[in-house]
This record gives C-alpha cells, sequence and structure tokens, in this order.
C-alpha cells in the first residue's frame, strides 16, 4: 500500500488534525501508512472529502490529551496522536491507562511538557505600557511549545478589561477588550521595555521576597534564567539575594523582640516612625508593608489632585485594579466615572482611594472572586487612610459603602439609615452607596431607581464641594 501524506501546519493545528482524523479513520488507515508533515501554509487534501468524514467518537481523556499534544514543539506530534487515536478506536478503548505502554508515556511526557509552559506564559507574563499608548499594553514571552491559542482564555479571564497584546517568536495575539486576534510573529524589540508599572512590581517583590527562605538552584528551576528579562522585579533578585543573610540575622533579632503574627498595631508603629510628609513618602510606606492577606499584585494607592476638593472612599481594589494598580478602573469604577461625567464631576480633578489598599480575592479556577475586607484589615489600614486625608486636606470626604463608613467612622452603621450628609473627624462627610451595589441589584428596574438616587447624591456633593464652608452657599453662577 502506498504513503498518504497530509500536511498540517506547523503549529497547534487542532482542527487540521481533527479533519485529518475523520478521514483516515473513514478510509480505514492504519498509522504506518500515514507520512505526517508540516507546512506553514498547507492546503491539506486538496478535495472535498474530509467534508464527509463522520465524526469518531474518542473518550473525553485522549480528546483533551490531544488538545495538549498538538501544542508541543515536537515534529512527531501528529503521527504519534494518531496512532493513539487509531489504537483507542480500534479495541485498546482503555489504552491510557496503561502507563507503561511506550507510546502512553511519551505523549504523557508532551502533555506534561505543555502544561508546565502553560504555567510559565500565565506565571511570567507581565504587560507594560505601549510606547506612546495610554490604554494599550503589550507583553513579549518565548514559549517552548505552541501555546499562544490554548493560553488565551486565561489571559482574557485575567485581563478582560485591559486592551493587551502578547508577543511571541511564533506568533502574537491581542485582545481589544471585546474580541481576540491573532497575528503574526514578533521580536523582542517590538515590546516596551519599562514603564512605570516597573518601580510597584520591583517594590512588591522586595516586599514579599523572604530572606530565610532564599534557594537560587530552586529559583533558577522555578523561574528560568531566560524570563528574567521580561521580569521587573528580577532586578532585585541579585542584591536580595547578595544580603539575604544579614536580613535573615536582622528578623532573627527582631523576632526576639516583636509578637510574630502581624498585628495591625505593628503597621500603625511603622508609619508614626517614619510620619510621612508626603503622599509619595505614604504611599512607598504601603507598598513595602506589602498585603495583610498575601495574593495582591501591588498596593493601589489613591490617586487624583495632590489637593482636591473632594476624596471619595471605596472598599478595597478589585481585580482589575490590582492588575493595573490604579483605583476604581474595573466594573464599579467605570459606573461610578459614568455617574460622574453625568453630574459634570471631572474625575481628573477628584481624588480616589479605598479605605484597604491591597486586593483580597478567593480564587475560583482562573477567576479572582473579591472577598470583603474584616473589621481587623479596615482597622490596619485607617491610620494611612486618615494620613492620606491629613495630607489632601480635601473639602468633603464621601464614604462609598459600608467599608468606607466603618474606615471613616470606626463604627459599622447600615448605608440606608446614614446616607447623606456627615462629619468624619475634622472633615466634613456624606455617605452614599458604593458603585458596585449598583451592578449587583437584581432587575433592572430596581437597578435604574438605585442609580437615579446615586446621582443625586452626586449633585449633592457636588454642591457642597462647590459651597462656601462656612456660610454653605453656593458660589454664583457664572454669566
Ligand atoms: N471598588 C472599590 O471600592 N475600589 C476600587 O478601586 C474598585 C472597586
Amino acid at each position: 500500500m502506498s504513503l498518504h501524506r497530509i500536511t498540517l501546519k506547523n503549529g497547534a493545528d487542532l482542527d487540521g488534525f481533527r479533519r485529518a482524523v475523520r478521514w483516515l479513520m473513514a478510509e480505514e488507515l492504519a498509522p504506518q501508512h500515514i507520512l505526517w508533515s508540516l507546512d506553514e501554509a498547507p492546503s491539506l487534501f486538496g478535495d472535498d472529502d474530509l467534508h464527509d468524514a463522520p465524526p469518531v467518537s474518542l473518550p473525553k481523556s485522549v480528546a483533551r490529551l490531544i488538545e495538549l499534544c498538538v501544542c508541543h514543539s515536537d515534529p512527531e506530534r501528529f503521527a504519534l496522536l494518531y496512532q493513539l487515536a487509531w489504537r483507542v478506536l480500534n479495541g485498546e478503548r482503555d489504552l491510557l491507562e496503561i502507563a507503561s505502554d511506550p507510546l502512553v508515556h511519551r505523549i504523557d511526557m508532551m502533555a506534561r511538557a505543555v502544561r508546565r509552559d502553560l504555567h510559565k506564559m500565565y506565571a511570567f507574563v507581565r504587560f507594560r505600557r505601549m510606547h506612546g499608548e495610554l490604554e494599550r499594553f503589550a507583553a513579549w514571552f518565548e514559549p517552548d511549545h505552541f501555546i499562544l491559542e490554548a493560553s488565551a482564555t486565561f489571559f482574557i479571564d485575567r485581563f478582560r478589561s485591559l486592551d493587551w497584546t502578547i508577543l511571541t517568536p511564533i506568533g502574537s495575539m491581542r485582545w481589544d477588550r471585546h474580541a481576540l486576534t491573532f497575528g503574526p510573529s514578533a521580536q523582542r524589540e517590538d515590546a516596551p521595555d519599562e514603564d512605570s508599572f516597573e518601580e510597584g512590581w520591583r517594590g512588591y517583590y522586595e516586599s514579599v521576597f523572604n530572606p530565610a527562605r532564599v534557594n537560587p538552584t530552586a529559583m533558577r528551576a522555578e523561574m528560568p534564567k531566560k524570563y528574567w528579562r521580561n521580569l521587573p522585579e528580577t532586578a532585585s533578585i541579585p542584591g536580595l539575594i547578595q544580603t539575604a543573610s544579614q536580613r535573615v540575622d536582622a528578623m532573627i533579632e527582631q523576632e526576639a523582640t516583636m509578637p510574630t503574627k502581624r498585628t495591625p498595631e505593628r503597621a500603625i508603629e511603622a508609619m508614626w516612625d517614619q510620619e510621612p510628609k508626603t503622599l509619595e513618602e505614604l504611599n512607598a510606606i504601603i507598598a513595602k508593608a506589602g498585603p495583610l492577606v498575601p495574593g495582591a499584585t501591588q498596593a493601589v494607592f489613591g490617586e487624583g489632585p495632590k489637593h482636591a476638593d473632594i476624596v471619595f472612599v471605596g472598599e478595597q481594589p478589585g481585580d482589575q485594579e490590582d492588575l493595573q494598580g490604579r483605583p476604581f478602573v474595573g466594573p464599579a469604577g467605570k459606573l461610578f466615572t459614568k455617574a460622574m461625567n453625568e453630574i459634570g464631576i471631572d474625575r481628573s480633578q477628584v481624588y480616589l482611594t479605598n479605605a484597604v489598599k491591597h486586593f483580597k480575592f478567593e480564587q475560583r479556577g482562573h477567576r479572582r472572586i473579591h472577598s470583603k475586607p474584616t473589621a481587623g484589615e479596615v482597622k490596619h489600614y485607617r491610620p494611612w487612610l486618615m494620613k492620606e486625608l491629613e495630607l489632601v486636606r480635601p473639602k468633603l470626604v464621601v464614604a462609598l459603602g459600608g467599608t468606607a463608613l466603618l474606615a471613616l467612622t470606626g463604627k459599622s452603621t447600615p448605608i440606608s439609615r446614614s446616607r447623606g450628609l456627615a462629619q468624619f473627624g475634622p472633615y466634613r462627610g456624606y455617605i452614599t452607596v458604593h458603585p458596585s451595589y449598583l451592578l449587583r441589584l437584581p432587575d433592572e428596574a430596581t437597578k435604574r431607581e438605585a442609580y437615579e438616587a446615586f446621582l443625586n447624591d452626586l449633585r449633592r456633593i457636588h454642591d457642597l464641594a462647590e459651597a462656601d464652608p462656612d456660610t454653605g452657599e453656593l458660589p454664583l453662577a457664572a454669566e
């Protein structure tokens, strides 16, 4: 019998492979009669026979293995996977359970390599702002296998509201917040090198680095050197390793005199010792202290003019805020910005901050689900919030929701009972709902009503900030 040549795309050509398997099975062509080759732009068969080929039914575990292994860079991958499919469909349905079978072993190793590569990509891709583009981000990554398509869902889930591009030597993909498109291969030079996030990443890494657990060999195995150039935090590694033993000594000395648990009091002490004089100094202290509950990417600081008239205090950064390092940029933030626009409050002229400066979440699969800060956590961050207000000196402080109210008053009071004018220590205050509350309401009519009430609050807030603090009178309208 002559050999049949099947040409597939040199990449993770899952569709091509599926169609080939159907056709080959229908023709009852055994693996030894097929010659598999790879091309950049193949025309698979050149006739329509394959469209008539009936589907084949493989066990889920085999189908999943095929999906993974087509991503492997081994040029023999399609031949091996066809052998697997052929044997499973010809009497060896439970073949995967025979771990000692050389084909099963080899395919299993391939799947592991692809999974490892995906894991590295999820962990080591770092987006940086593209030159001259405020809202577009790009990252460079060098995978060992053809994993670009397979990684897409993870990045879309995690960075859904960001316009991002991942550039690799085997292709690129862009998510523009609505659709995913694949493009040509790229070079490292095509990706931005450094941006303003860099300092934040480094500060975060330095604050979570534990000198007592330093193990350069394990670090290199987990984070191979080839990825180091993409990771801002790696600039800190040599210095941190060099000073690790001194830092361990210091830690041991400190342990003897300090309680081992990180209590809110310790955070307060850390700040009063340093007495920040500017928002920058305060933010550096917060960044250095790191998250109270591990997991956050970075501290999210307040944003806005240094002496804004209005400070809005939210709860804590969400998933998007954590990734972008800015407050109120996720879904609730977008709704809040829209509402401010409707009332004529210029977002860039107010100061936006949070009671808690780090994102706390529960990991569910690929998703990070917001988890409400406890009263203890709010108390931990409270001195920083108070210092922030002292440095901004606003005319009006607005509590958005219960957590902000707790942080500003030290008391847990339902918003429904306290909504409206308030006094927060020396600051004139206003209490309203958190914009995420509006997103959670079950039906459209209730949502619209609650949104209107929120707009009314923003109108009053706008007027209060314009009013004379002594007489309460509004300035005369301009002619
Ligand atoms: N919710 C908050 O309270 N703050 C943010 O920054 C985003 C969502």
